[in-house]
């Protein structure tokens, strides 16, 4: 009789447990309203500053809550929350709160996922991303924006890209197709689709926003783009094999790599006319390039894993440095710092120090190929072609900060206001 007794107590308990837990989460749900302004709905953070409930043991919910009520764990806000809730509002928050999944479906939770696999950081912070980045994916025949993550339909083997200064009109090169697009970046839109020479490889928009310069690695010739008329208006002669160009700030002056291996080529824009070209012995196959802050110096990427460093004004190769294996983009940060440069058959990039020339090597991932930074240099962006992301690199601390998973065979990406 006493043991039978003992017995239907303890199935009427669990009982009445299970239907309390089950009110509870429900009406945690509609308390959490005076919490998602922070918390979200979903139990993950809005920003950095406010902690992801989502899944947290309860019993470690109830006791900070309680602890925020009673003050013995501080802080103004929470304080103030938890001060006019009663000890069953903390219990059915704390129920609702674990029993939600530790990721949603928004974009930003998106990319934390793709991300897990991550040495430092495990969240994207949207926030500390320079404006847009503009990455163009050779095999998707697309380009993605960062931190936004959507894809325009472009090209197939879409290779380079640039922006125009005011960064409304986006280009990219589709070498199979021999052609450019031109891409409104407000909408995604397709305005033109224009037939270049063969093989077209980097693109570079003047500074004054009128003109864009094809190099036509297959035709020793650089295309010149108006981007009012949306229409080739000039074609360039000059060595074998261009494959990219840097203008001076002035405008007056393109610098070209002229892979084929005559070294670095020089335009006069005016003219349009390559007025010299300085040989870069001890590189194979000039690649890319960017100039130092000044101008004064050119640091040219080659074909195979070096950099050229040389003086513009007589020519003089101050030194060639050893990187990565393979071709690579590189990129003078805007504020002169560093040179960084990828190397596509390493996981690797180098940051050269462009006053001493002295180089850090950090691992990034596969396939490093495009770099950009950020127009306030606290960040650059390389393009992962074997994985398929893109790695933020964090300037200050010199760290990989995190990847995020974009397309097939990201190539390169363009920042506003850093050409
Ligand atoms: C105005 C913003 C804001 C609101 C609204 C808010 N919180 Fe918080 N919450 C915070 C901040 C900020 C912290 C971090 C406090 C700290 O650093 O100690 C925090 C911390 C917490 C923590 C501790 C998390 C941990 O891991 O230690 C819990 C639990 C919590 N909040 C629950 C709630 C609940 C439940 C509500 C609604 C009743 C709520 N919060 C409303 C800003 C807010």
């Amino acid at each position: 009789m006493k043991k039978q007794l003992a017995y239907s107590l303890c199935v009427a308990m669990t009982i009445t447990a299970g239907t309390v837990m089950a009110a509870d989460k429900l009406q945690g749900k509609a308390k959490a309203a005076m919490c998602a302004g922070c918390h979200r709905l979903s139990g993950i953070g809005l920003s950095d500053e406010f902690p992801n409930l989502a899944g947290q043991k309860p019993a470690y919910l109830i006791k900070q809550l309680t602890a925020f009520k009673t003050g013995t764990r501080k802080n103004p806000t929470m304080n103030a929350m938890a001060a006019s809730l009663n000890n069953a509002d903390i219990q059915n928050l704390a129920t609702y709160y674990a029993s939600l999944p530790t990721t949603t479906t928004n974009a930003v939770i998106k990319q934390e996922k793709a991300i897990a696999s991550l040495p430092l950081s495990t969240k994207a912070n949207v926030k500390a991303f320079p404006p847009t980045a503009y990455v163009s994916m050779k095999k998707s025949a697309s380009i993605e924006t960062l931190p936004q993550q959507t894809s325009w339909k472009g090209g197939p083997n879409m290779l380079y890209d640039a922006l125009t200064p005011n960064g409304k009109r986006l280009l990219s090169t589709s070498p199979s197709t021999n052609t450019v697009y031109i891409f409104a970046t407000a909408t995604g839109k397709q305005l033109a689709v224009i037939p270049v020479g063969k093989a077209p490889k980097g693109v570079k928009v003047t500074p004054d926003g009128q003109f864009a310069y094809v190099s036509n690695q297959g035709s020793a010739s650089i295309s010149v783009v108006d981007l009012k008329r949306l229409a080739v208006v000039d074609s360039i002669k000059v060595k074998p094999g261009p494959h990219n160009v840097r203008f001076t700030r002035n405008g007056k002056r393109a610098y070209v790599t002229l892979q084929g291996g005559a070294g670095l080529g020089v335009i006069d824009t005016a003219t349009r006319k390559l007025i010299r070209v300085i040989a870069l012995p001890g590189i194979t196959g000039p690649h890319n390039l960017d100039l130092s802050a000044d101008e004064k110096t050119a640091f040219v990427r080659d074909f195979v894993h070096h950099v050229a460093v040389v003086e513009l004004a007589t020519g003089k190769l101050k030194k060639v440095i050893t990187v990565g294996n393979g071709h690579g983009g590189i990129d003078v940060t805007p504020d002169g710092r560093y040179a960084i440069t990828g190397a596509i058959g390493d996981d690797f990039i180098s940051i050269i120090n462009t006053r001493t020339l002295a180089v850090t090597n950090i691992k990034v991932g596969n396939g490093p190929h495009g770099v950009r930074a950020s127009l306030d240099s606290h960040w650059a962006y390389v393009t992962l072609t074997k994985d398929n992301a893109v790695a933020v690199i964090n300037l200050q601390t010199v760290q990989l900060e995190q990847k995020i998973a974009v397309g097939k065979f990201p190539f390169w990406v363009a920042v506003q206001g850093n050409p």
